[in-house]
């Protein structure tokens, strides 16, 4: 089902809009230290304030768990966002009741407030009727353009959108589709690079993406839990044993759907995961019982970058290698302007998301090229599970 837009919601002179977004970003000694989340939700807000809105956000902070938490408060937060936008933002310091009654109250058209971390109250996480409906007095219409929050079911990502005509921000319309082209409806061949330490949290990812892709990427310390329980011996590398016979599972299952499993052939091993230690590329039988497998070899590099040259469609997810510590950052690094240079010359549709992976492009000096990276961690992970997002479920009904 098609989710409604900011075309679909005619004259907003006047009205009070929700907003959800999502501030959710570092601060340190009371500064934004990153404004990616910021930036991406800046031109809803000034469309919505051009359009003569009286613009109120709401957002989260932290996880104060339903009590007001001192260095929980979005207050820093509103200056960041009055400064990206270049436009004054209004402070409220509680989401409702009288104070955020009189805020929204006293904005002119085009006006902006942000009102305080809406988990100062448990109804907000309960997705409670009654504080629902105490929110939803603030407003007359519901724009939702925080998809890194859509996987919570809470007051102000879901609720309200059954209580007043709901529509997607353009961060959240941009992000839908550009998931929507990578998964959904996603030009073929479509590889997906899965990396990171566990293959315990992505089980479902794995099984879910199975089914939709044509090659799978393993990389990371998770690749290890695969190349142990195909009899590799892997010396003193990070896996999990437990799980050996769901990777053999995950590797019957990819046969049978007719989707290859790309895992490492060679590896880089050293004695000790630390910055500039004596690395060596070994093959798969040769790897030393008191080393570690910290990245991928030369040749399965070349292999992931075949298969990238081969894609249409490019979904990533974690890195390949330990990349956070040199030399083993190379392949991550590697494989990754590779598939920007893809992006940028062969038209790849590449959209890579997860905090880690993000990171890692930005190491690369590759997420400006990928066509879509998204800033979410927790709802990214959701969707390439295949599951429904209750954020953007409510957004299609309303
Ligand atoms: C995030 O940072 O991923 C989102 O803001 C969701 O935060 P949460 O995991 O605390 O719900």
């Amino acid at each position: 089902m098609p989710f409604r837009t900011l075309n679909d919601a005619g004259d907003l002179k006047g009205k009070r809009v929700l907003l959800r977004v999502d501030l959710n970003v570092p601060v340190k000694d009371g500064k934004v230290t990153d404004t990616t989340r910021i930036d991406r939700v800046a031109s809803t807000i000034t469309e919505l304030s051009d359009r003569g809105a009286k613009v109120a956000l709401l957002a989260h902070f932290k996880r104060p768990k339903g009590k007001r938490v001192a260095e929980m408060s979005l207050a820093p937060v509103a200056e960041a966002v009055a400064k990206i936008i270049g436009r004054p933002v209004g402070f409220a310091g509680d989401c409702i009741g009288a104070e955020a009654e009189e805020a929204v109250a006293a904005l002119n058209d085009g006006g902006i407030v942000l009102l305080e971390n809406t988990r100062y109250y448990a109804g907000e996480e309960a997705n409670d009727a009654e504080f629902t409906a105490t929110l939803a007095k603030l407003g007359d219409v519901y724009v939702n353009d925080a998809f890194s929050a859509a996987h919570r079911a809470h007051a102000s990502t879901e609720g309200l959108a059954h209580h007043m005509p709901a529509y997607a921000g353009r961060a959240m319309q941009a992000e839908l589709e550009a998931l929507e082209k990578a998964l959904a409806k996603p030009e073929r061949p479509v590889v997906a690079i899965v990396g990171g330490a566990k293959v315990s949290g992505k089980l479902e990812l794995l099984a879910n993406l199975i089914g939709k892709v044509d090659a799978l990427v393993i990389g990371g310390a998770m690749a290890n839990t695969f190349l142990a329980a195909k009899g590799v011996a892997i010396g003193k590398s990070l896996s999990e044993p437990d799980l050996a016979d769901a990777a053999r599972q995950i590797m019957l299952s990819a046969a049978d759907a007719g989707c290859a499993i790309v895992l490492p052939t060679d590896v880089v091993v050293a004695a000790a995961l630390e910055a500039n230690a004596k690395a060596e590329t070994v093959a798969l039988d040769a790897v030393p019982a008191d080393h570690m497998i910290l990245d991928v070899g030369a040749d399965t590099l070349a292999a992931v970058n075949t298969w990238i040259d081969k894609a249409k469609t490019l979904v990533w997810n974690g890195p390949l290698g330990a990349f956070e510590t040199p030399p083993f950052d190379r392949s991550t690094v590697a494989a990754a302007k590779h598939a920007a240079m893809r992006t940028r010359d062969a038209g790849l549709l590449s959209v890579a998301g997860g905090g880690d992976t993000v990171a890692a492009l930005n190491l690369a000096g590759a997420g400006a090229d990928f066509s879509y990276v998204s800033a979410a961690g927790g709802a990214f992970l959701e969707w390439l599970e295949g599951k429904a997002l209750p954020g953007v479920e409510a957004l299609r009904a309303a």
